[in-house]
């Protein structure tokens, strides 16, 4: 059969990156149950420039009929002045949106040979590296929820976020979790913050519900203060977590100070019968684009996905994530782990780094 696949580079890193992916995808082709097709579109910055758009009608229509889509990093701080609505990232949260994408999967992991990369304490590490999912809501919550702007009321200016979700928005998102919970053998912890907000306590009743369907996943329930620091404190004690939107956001950015470098990880963006997305969890990184020096792991990592939950190819992603981690543990590595790595190395636990370029 016959795979469309819609190529988004982006802005600063995003082509870099990009293009590492596609040569891993070339290379893996002939083994793969699929025929690739591959063409690129235009979004962000780069499209501002083109036509004006952050998100032109070509390449949302393209990414509509793909059989999966791939974006590097949109933003820069050549378009931060424009409008908000036509900002890069408007493109990027428009596309999420208009593709229905409402599971973002944000893998943090580094296998035991790594750990030498967290500024976490081998002991709070453990044997077994690092090792948690994060599930965010996508394209719900704050993010979305009417009515929302600044407004003046009684002479003075008001904000307004509104943070809603229908039920069966969060349904959807929990049974992706509870699913992937199983197929790995994994407990799950949904974080919220039901002591204060109403949407959390729906959330809770949801997964309550939820968990008769999954009678063999153990469910916890955690409120997302005491989560940020137990993740910090305890990584081992979890598994899958589920959490809303903004929760996701900031959780799975403090995920990333644990592994050690942004450019590490990778990300998927779910959809339900529609196409998925793939895309590092890194932005643009103006500071080292055009150097030639952006760590490709983040995105490579998005490919092993891409082969997991587009193609059903687990022995492919697998092996491409053993590659990926195999290579930093030779002490190859782009500059942004150098540092990680002397000084692993100066206490016996990596070899010297050849920093690669
Ligand atoms: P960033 O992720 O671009 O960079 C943060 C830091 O991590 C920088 O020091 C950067 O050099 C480093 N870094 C990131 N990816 C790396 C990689 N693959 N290899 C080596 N080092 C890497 O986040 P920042 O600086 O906050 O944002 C820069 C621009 O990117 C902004 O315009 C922002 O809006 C946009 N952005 C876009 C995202 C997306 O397209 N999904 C996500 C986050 C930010
Ligand atoms: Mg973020």
């Amino acid at each position: 059969p016959r795979l469309d696949l819609l190529v988004l580079p982006g802005d600063g890193i995003g082509p870099e990156v990009v293009r590492e992916g596609v040569l891993l995808l070339r290379e893996l082709e002939p083994s793969l149950p699929a025929e690739l097709h591959i063409r690129e579109g235009a979004i962000g910055g780069a499209a501002v420039d083109e036509v004006g758009d952050p998100l032109p009608a070509d390449t949302l229509s393209a990414a509509l009929s793909a059989g999966a889509v791939f974006l590097g990093a949109v933003g820069g701080p050549r378009w931060e002045n424009l409008p908000a609505e036509r900002r890069p990232e408007q493109g990027l949260l428009r596309l999420r949106k208009e593709m229905r994408v409402f599971a973002n999967l944000r893998p943090l992991r580094l296998p035991p040979e790594l750990s030498f990369l967290s500024p976490l304490r081998l002991e709070i590490l453990g044997e077994g590296g690092l090792d948690v999912l994060i599930v965010r809501e996508l394209v719900g919550g704050i993010y979305f929820g009417e009515p929302r702007g600044i407004f003046v009321e009684g002479g003075e200016r008001v904000a307004v976020d509104t943070l809603r979700y229908r039920e069966e928005e969060i349904a959807r998102v929990v049974d992706v979790a509870f699913r992937i919970a199983r197929t790995q053998g994994k407990p799950l912890a949904s974080v919220d913050k039901a002591n204060v907000l109403a949407s959390s306590r729906l959330w809770r009743e949801v997964v309550e519900a939820k968990r008769a369907e999954y009678p063999d996943v153990p469910v916890r329930h955690v409120l997302v203060d005491a989560f940020a620091m137990d993740l910090v404190r305890r990584p081992t004690a979890y598994g899958v977590v589920v959490t809303e939107n903004l929760f996701g956001d900031i959780l799975s950015d403090l995920g990333g100070a644990l592994v050690g470098s942004l450019g590490l990880l990778p990300s998927a963006s779910l959809s339900e019968g529609g196409p998925h997305l793939y895309e590092p969890v890194h932005g643009s990184a103006p500071d080292i684009a055009g150097q030639g020096i952006a760590n490709p792991a983040g995105m490579l990592l998005t490919v092993a996905m891409f082969l997991r939950h587009t193609l059903a190819a687990e022995d492919a992603a697998s092996a491409v994530e053993a590659a990926v981690f195999a290579t930093i543990a030779r002490g190859r590595v782009t500059p942004d782990l150098a540092e990680a790595c002397r000084r692993a190395h100066a206490s016996g636990r990596c070899p010297a780094p050849e920093v690669l370029s």
